[in-house]
């Protein structure tokens, strides 16, 4: 089957003036009026060429069994709706294609029949940022960068560095000191990042980076980076391969600078648009309490202007009190009919080891999905009956000092929630030291059988 072709052309559109200008003479944000930019769709080659919703499908389907590397990557499967790279490969990792795994223990703690998990922690650096660092690192050189750089929470840096030493780029981290976890720090380490810690928070390294590019010539590959949302919108367009794009009811997401849920509610627009879909799922996004810039930017202020937060919570890659994308989310939030809750740490905590618990796992940020589905079920704002996705956004093993000290019942010692805490001694399984002998062990399960 012949692929639709496109042309080399990408347009860029300001969100606030839109003002629309071509990629060779744009930065990241909008000379007129500084907001953010986003990928002007149907591509300006491909708008002349006839975009059949049956075509699409049948073409992004039999692609699954080609050995080429851009066909086994879940994100450039579906090359038809992200800007084209003309001549250049992708520097891809085969991410994408992942997992729609159904939840069976959670969905009886919530009393929602039909609930999945679309774990984007299955990607190849173990975050959801793959699917869209592959696109922005091609595009970064393809531009012939030398350079790359992120302010991150840890998962950004981790994927940045892995697919700038792919595509042979020097990459740059800045992370705020002390408050990533120690896996997603070694993994940006091992990809060769240069790797600064520095002494202050997400925030703060994002001030450090728009400084620094002024005066030399790096790509950043923060979700500012609209060539990033492009990849990260490919995640919709499996769920709804999944579904036999028949959209399901809701779709629950983490929000931290807020560029994951943009992109989903631009491929929803999208697959609309192109007929893919009829009508759009609710998406919803929830934050931790301590770092709820979003929620309060539409309780306090009606959605009319932003309200920084000094950011706290142990879900450290969502630990952001002043999201690029807010507007973007907000636009999404009104198209799609959906909300935004906030959860507190030990609901945090308790969510995360119920998916664990359901041989799914994820880290923390990733288990705000689920906290949040249980008060939304409880406000009745989703239906037992109705159908729900939550996005896992990253591995379990993405922050294991998180759940050792869970299960040994230390993450909230000398807290202001030890008390709130007791409520997670029957999900907490402590490692058990014993003496060498089968007796030990056989009354270690008896122990455990009694537990359960
Ligand atoms: N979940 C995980 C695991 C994340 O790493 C992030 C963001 C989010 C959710 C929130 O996504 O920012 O698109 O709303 N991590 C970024 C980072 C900020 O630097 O790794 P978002």
């Amino acid at each position: 089957m012949t692929p639709v072709s496109q042309s080399d052309d990408t347009l860029l559109r300001c969100i606030g003036c839109g003002t629309v200008t071509p990629v060779a003479e744009s930065g990241l944000s909008c000379e007129q009026c500084g907001d953010l930019l986003e990928v002007v769709f149907p591509h300006p080659g491909a708008a002349s060429e006839k975009l059949n919703a049956a075509t699409l499908k049948a073409i992004w389907r039999e692609r699954r069994s080609s050995p080429l590397p851009q066909d086994q990557s879940g994100v450039w499967r579906f090359r038809e709706v992200l800007p084209p790279l003309g001549k250049d490969s992708p520097i891809t990792l085969r991410e994408g294609n992942t997992p729609l795994y159904e939840l069976s223990l959670c969905s009886r703690i919530t009393g929602v029949k039909q609930l999945y998990a679309k774990h984007q922690g299955m990607n190849p650096t173990g975050s959801f940022k793959d699917t869209g660092m592959t696109v922005a690192s091609s595009f970064a050189r393809k531009d012939g960068f030398r350079w790359v750089a992120c302010a991150s929470t840890g998962n950004t840096s981790a994927s940045m560095a892995a697919y700038a030493a792919r595509g042979g780029m020097y990459s740059l981290v800045l992370i705020p000191d002390g408050k990533i976890s120690w896996g997603k720090l070694s993994q940006s380490l091992d990809y060769g990042a240069v790797t600064c810690q520095v002494k202050t928070d997400f925030d703060g390294c994002m001030r450090v980076l728009n400084e620094i590019v002024k005066h030399k010539p790096i790509y950043v590959l923060n979700s500012i980076n609209p060539f990033r949302l492009e990849g990260q919108k490919t995640v919709a367009f499996e769920l709804m391969e999944h579904f036999n794009w028949e959209p399901p009811d809701h779709i629950i997401v983490p929000g931290g600078n807020l560029g994951n849920s943009s992109a989903l509610g631009k491929a929803f627009q999208e697959m609309k648009d192109l007929g893919l879909i009829s009508h759009f799922p609710k998406i919803s996004i929830i934050q931790a309490e301590g770092a709820n810039p979003l929620v309060r930017t539409i309780r306090e202020k009606d959605g009319k202007e932003l309200v920084s937060v000094q950011a706290e919570t142990m879900a450290t890659a969502i630990r952001i009190g002043s999201p690029a994308s807010w507007k973007k989310a907000l636009r999404i939030l009104a198209a799609t009919g959906g909300t935004v809750e906030q959860v507190s740490e030990v609901e945090i905590a308790l969510a995360k080891a119920e998916i664990g618990a359901d041989g799914i796992g994820c880290e923390p940020a990733s288990a705000v999905t689920l906290a949040g589905l249980k008060k939304l079920v409880k406000q009745g704002f989703v239906k037992p009956n109705e159908s729900v996705v939550l996005v896992l956004t990253g591995h379990v093993l993405k922050d294991p000092d998180f759940t050792l000290k869970f299960h040994r019942g230390d993450l909230f010692s000398g807290t202001p929630f030890e008390n709130e805490a007791r409520i997670l001694a029957p999900r907490q399984r402590a490692p058990i030291v014993l003496d060498a002998s089968a007796d030990a062990v056989l009354s270690a399960l008896e122990q455990a059988e009694k537990q359960n």
